[in-house]
């Protein structure tokens, strides 16, 4: 694990131009940062079409064959970010556990608990941020186990409750607030604690408060590594200490840029809202002379169909800036062209999105491994379940 941890931090070193840059921000030029260096990708990228982009950003694999032409060390990184799969048969749910769960919310949970309760190691659980204990409910059910669940909103602890004790499971939730140092006294030495989709600090958190208590196992998956305290990622391993990426927020939303799956309509509406303020954005920068980036304000979907003039008066109200008389067609053009050009960057920028969240999961796992721990990593669904599926297995060796 340190030798692939150490070969994946010089390659995210090495190629740091071709992923450490906001698309949105580097596409106020016109021009592709990596003309100098590599004219035949900006080529290539440049005779692009919305069609061709638009499969490309949903074939990440048809992406990776065309751009090594280009960029062939992008082929490298498959071999490093394919993990295995964990093999699960689907558990036989007892009546009424998956009650309120959402659909795909299920699918995830059904997997995770499946791939828990193979690799259990201790005599109850602890779910960590547990929201309303959907997961709990099946290690309880399935295991017969005692469950604590540790959530911060009191409705969730509520809600959550209610339905366990409905159901007749041996779940206790705990209200807190995993950055207490108080929430240390949730863990004991006989749980296996789980955490689904635990954000940044908070399964920061799990993992300081598990090993210091030497749970025999904790099992989790990370999720909005971008979600932290502190202004830059704070390394957990020392192999990670020594790295010299020291990556900002808007750096570790990287991996989560996944593209949007959510239907025509979805993808209708992201294109003419990013049109709308990139379009915004140049308007500024050209016809005002304001070159600071003006951050707008989230808009209603509705809005859109009011047209991009609207928009603009509506934004620069937000803003408090006058507006000077121009063409609002021809901004909106230039948005337009802006936005497939920020796409363009975005492919180039794409492939590397699993190797960073491979970087940041291995800097856990290596922590978890100097702290006495035996570290698996898998996927414990498919990418379509839920994009954030790397499972991280540890066991006190
Ligand atoms: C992404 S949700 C995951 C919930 C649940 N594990 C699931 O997958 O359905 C993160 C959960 O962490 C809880 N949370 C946020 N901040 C917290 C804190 N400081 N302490 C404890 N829980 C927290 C939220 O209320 C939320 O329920």
């Amino acid at each position: 694990m340190l030798h692939l941890f150490q070969s994946l931090d010089r390659f995210l070193v090495d190629n740091q131009s071709l992923w450490r840059f906001e698309p949105f921000f580097t596409s106020r030029t016109n021009t592709l940062p990596w003309l100098a260096d590599n004219t035949s990708l900006c080529t290539w990228l440049e005779s692009l079409s919305p069609e061709q982009i638009e499969h490309l950003k949903l074939d990440n694999d048809a992406l990776v064959e065309t751009i090594s032409d280009y960029l062939p060390q992008i082929t490298q990184i498959a071999t490093w970010t394919n993990l295995p799969t964990l093999k699960t048969r689907g558990l036989q749910l007892s009546r009424g556990v998956d009650s309120g769960v959402p659909g795909r919310k299920l699918q995830q949970i059904v997997s995770m608990g499946e791939a828990a309760l193979n690799l259990h190691h201790g005599s109850e659980w602890l779910e960590w941020c547990s929201g309303k204990g959907f997961l709990g409910r099946i290690l309880a059910s399935q295991s017969g186990q005692a469950v604590t669940s540790f959530e911060y909103q009191q409705a969730l602890c509520e809600s959550g409750q209610h339905e366990a004790d409905k159901q007749g499971l041996t779940m206790k939730f705990v209200q807190g607030d995993a950055f207490s140092p108080d929430s240390i006294d949730a863990f004991n030495s006989n749980q296996h604690a789980v955490a689904l989709h635990a954000c940044g600090d908070l399964h920061v958190s799990l993992i300081h408060y598990g090993s210091q208590k030497q749970l025999p196992a904790l099992t989790f998956s990370p999720c909005c590594y971008h979600l932290i305290r502190a202004e830059t990622y704070q390394p957990m391993s020392d192999a990670a200490k020594r790295s010299s990426l020291a990556l900002n927020k808007s750096e570790l939303r990287i991996p989560l840029q996944e593209t949007v799956t959510g239907g025509e309509r979805v993808k209708r509406h992201r294109i003419e809202e990013m049109t709308f303020r990139l379009g915004f954005d140049l308007l500024l920068k050209e016809a005002k002379g304001v070159e600071q980036y003006q951050p707008i304000p989230s808009i209603k979907k509705s809005q859109l169909s009011e047209g991009f003039a609207a928009f603009c008066h509506w934004a620069s109200e937000q803003k408090g800036i006058e507006l000077p008389e121009v063409d609002y067609a021809e901004y909106e053009e230039k948005g337009r062209q802006r936005y497939w050009q920020m796409e363009r960057m975005s492919l180039v920028q794409q492939p590397f999105r699993r190797a960073l969240e491979l970087w940041l999961v291995l800097d856990k796992a290596l922590y978890l491994e100097q702290c006495g721990y035996k570290v698996k990593l898998s996927q414990f669904c498919s990418r379509e379940t839920t994009p954030r599926n790397i499972l991280v297995h540890a066991t006190k060796r």
